[in-house]
């Protein structure tokens, strides 16, 4: 075999695992949701969504490229990983602690590095943080 051949191979041997990795099935569903924390008003609940809600609810954005693996693989883990810590559309089963929030939101460790990344319009500035981080506190009970 020569060079020209061995790379024709891997070429095609590359598109074939391709195509077969998008046949795992994949769940994206975002179920219905059955309380959420008490808001202490909708531009509480915006800011919170925008920031939180891709990962810590049901009100997850599946966009295009969560259907193409292995980036939906990513994304899901995220998800499942997020929503299993805590769940803001499931606040009667899976409840988050203020101070953690609170804590991840101040050293930057929510939204995570992953996320930011690829979305650098969802990093915070100091301003920001502190805006969530009063969302959040108002809407605790
Ligand atoms: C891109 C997805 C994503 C977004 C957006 C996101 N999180 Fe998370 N979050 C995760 C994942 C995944 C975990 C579980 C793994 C971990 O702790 O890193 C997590 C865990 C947490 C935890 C538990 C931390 C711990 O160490 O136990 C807190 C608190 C948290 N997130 C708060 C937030 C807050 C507040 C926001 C909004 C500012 C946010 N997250 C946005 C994905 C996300």
């Amino acid at each position: 075999m020569n060079i020209k051949k061995i790379a024709l191979f891997l070429i095609v041997a590359g598109l074939v695992v391709f195509g077969l990795i998008q046949l795992i099935p994949i769940d994206r569903s975002n179920p219905p949701a059955s309380a959420e924390p008490q808001w202490s008003s909708p531009e509480a609940r915006a800011l919170v969504k925008q920031s939180c809600f891709q990962c810590h609810s049901n009100e997850t954005d599946w966009p295009w490229y969560s259907y193409i693996a292995p980036a939906s693989w990513l994304i899901k883990f995220d998800v499942v990983e997020g929503r299993s810590a805590f769940n803001f559309s499931e606040w009667d089963k899976r409840p988050g602690e203020l101070d953690e929030m609170v804590r991840e939101i101040q050293r930057g460790g929510m939204p995570p590095l992953q996320y930011t990344l690829f979305h650098p319009e969802a990093r915070l500035n100091d301003q920001q943080k502190q805006a969530l981080i009063e969302a959040l506190t108002s809407s605790w009970k």
